[in-house]
């Protein structure tokens, strides 16, 4: 039998759960691709259905191998990548969430934040953890499951509940669930729960104590590129090893092979996620930035990122679609902008999920600042495209101002990276060459390389970098003044959404 020629990436997504078919070029040979609810029980909540995305997975999986005719002879490994922080607790018996999946973007745990921080303020564990305490990580999520589903704490206690990301959710359910479900997450993913100890990549017995988790609802820590488990529970997939975790940010920087310390790549999906490599040294940032683990290799060290987290970017024009209805199709938001030479003095802040880096705002709510009679909608279509670039821009700074060095160029990708009216205004605000690689799916592509590199199907990192190529370039083009200028208006806009809940 000829070896296999594939390899299978599962990205869990906030809105879509994929699977894509690479090929040894890196490729995509097939995708398989749903979304699933998004869940608004009150204003600042935001839940999955944790039955619905492991059902979607199945299915997902099911389509990618049978549009390319696949079977799993021909799969080399399965990688798994997953929106980061989203919390789903269950039970080892039953295999029921207690509750739905409480996802990043929600905001109901303020009040435990300020609770945890005390007379210590925000930056409590942020020493131990890299992460400032904030709605946006799991440790408080979980929290507030234990504290507020019937039953929860006791069944906790008594060593009944599971707790995991979406990666660990997706793959304890693919390796059999209740019979065998392997309960197990990477580093990258523990980085983001405020739990892990970010130097020793262990949990953190005092933070778990203080929020009131016990730690048997814990999963084993992986590295990012080793054999975690067999796929048992599907059909399809039978026994196929799973052998790649990364949350989607780290797994989209290792899809643009970032492998040198100062690379950097901007991924534009729901939000934006600017990573750059900071090698085997942990940056602590001064402005606002967060510490996390960007990969690690089997058994080799630990690889660092600072990353500038921004909330709301292409959720924006979901939200213009779905909610204003101004346009029935994302794509359209370009159409629309397009018409117009500039944004007409519309700023658009959307502060959603408060702000994130490099503010970490959880009181801030979004605005819209600038309207004369003279605007029109596609002014508005504008400045919401162009909200995008302004949030890049000023976690880019902070990056800058952070390691003392300028940024020489941006790699990017995710879904937004099509529209070329907004790559030429990042470019031109950020004031360095944008570059576009040819795989956009860099998220998928990532998971799929740490799960190749475990089994040799791709004999190192040289390979990846050997695979990228790129497929467009934006220099910036308007006048560096004029870019100021519009900087400067925006960080006004920014103010006043600013510490608007009180
Ligand atoms: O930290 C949240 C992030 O992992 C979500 O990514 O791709 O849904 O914007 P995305």
């Amino acid at each position: 039998m000829s070896a296999p020629q594939y390899v299978m990436a599962i990205d869990q997504g906030t809105t879509s759960t994929r699977a894509i078919l690479f090929d040894h070029d890196g490729a995509i040979v097939s995708t398989g691709q749903l979304e699933h609810e998004q869940i608004f029980p009150r204003a600042g909540w935001v839940e999955h259905d944790p039955q619905e995305i492991w059902r979607n997975t199945r299915e997902v999986i099911g389509q990618a191998l049978s549009r390319a005719e696949v079977t799993r002879h021909e799969i080399a490994a399965v990688g798994v990548t997953n929106q980061r922080e989203t919390t789903v607790v269950w039970d080892r018996h039953s295999g029921k969430p207690v509750y739905n999946a409480i996802v990043w973007q929600d905001t109901r745990t303020q009040k435990i934040c300020d609770r945890l921080e005390g007379d210590e303020g925000p930056e409590k564990y942020k020493e131990r953890v890299g992460l400032p305490l904030a709605t946006y990580f799991s440790g408080p999520k979980v929290a507030w499951i234990l504290e507020n589903v019937e039953g929860a704490r006791e069944a906790a206690e008594r060593g009944d509940l599971l707790f995991g990301t979406t990666d660990t959710w997706v793959i304890w359910n693919l390796t059999g669930g209740v019979d065998s479900g392997v309960h197990v997450t990477d580093v990258t993913n523990a980085s983001r729960t405020m739990l892990m100890n970010i130097d020793t990549l262990d949990w953190n017995e005092d933070i778990c104590r203080d929020m009131g988790i016990p730690m048997s609802m814990l999963p084993r820590i992986a590295s990012s590129s080793e054999v975690v488990g067999h796929a048992a529970g599907h059909q399809l997939l039978r026994q196929a090893p799973i052998t790649g975790i990364l949350g989607d940010q780290q797994a989209a920087t290792f899809g643009q092979a970032c492998f040198e310390v100062g690379q950097a790549k901007n991924t534009y999906g729901t939000g934006n996620f600017v990573l750059i490599n900071t090698g085997e040294e942990l940056v602590r940032s001064d402005n606002g930035l967060l510490t996390t683990v960007c990969y690690r290799i089997g058994d080799e060290k630990p690889v660092y990122a600072l990353e500038g987290s921004v909330a709301v970017t292409g959720s924006l024009v979901q939200w213009v679609r779905d909610n204003l209805n101004l346009i029935s199709s994302a794509p359209e938001i370009e159409e629309l902008a397009r018409e117009v030479e500039d944004n007409g003095g519309v700023y658009l802040v959307p502060a959603f999920s408060g702000l994130f880096a490099p503010h970490w705002d959880s009181t801030a709510r979004g605005t819209m600042v600038g309207l004369t009679r003279y605007v029109t909608k596609h002014h508005i279509a504008r400045a919401v495209l162009e909200a995008t670039a302004y949030q890049s821009r000023e976690v880019v700074d902070a990056m800058n101002a952070d390691s003392g060095v300028d940024l020489t160029e941006l790699k990017v990708d995710g879904g937004m990276v099509m529209n070329e009216t907004l790559m030429q205004f990042q470019a031109d605000l950020l004031r360095v060459p944008v570059v576009r690689p040819k795989v956009i799916e860099t998220t998928a592509l990532g998971a799929a390389y740490a799960a190749g590199l475990a089994v040799g199907f791709w004999e190192s990192t040289e390979d990846v970098v050997a695979n990228w190529q790129e497929d467009r370039r934006w220099e910036p083009t308007m006048d560096e003044e004029k870019a100021e200028r519009l900087l400067r208006l925006w960080k006004k806009a920014v103010d006043r959404a600013r510490e608007w809940i009180d």
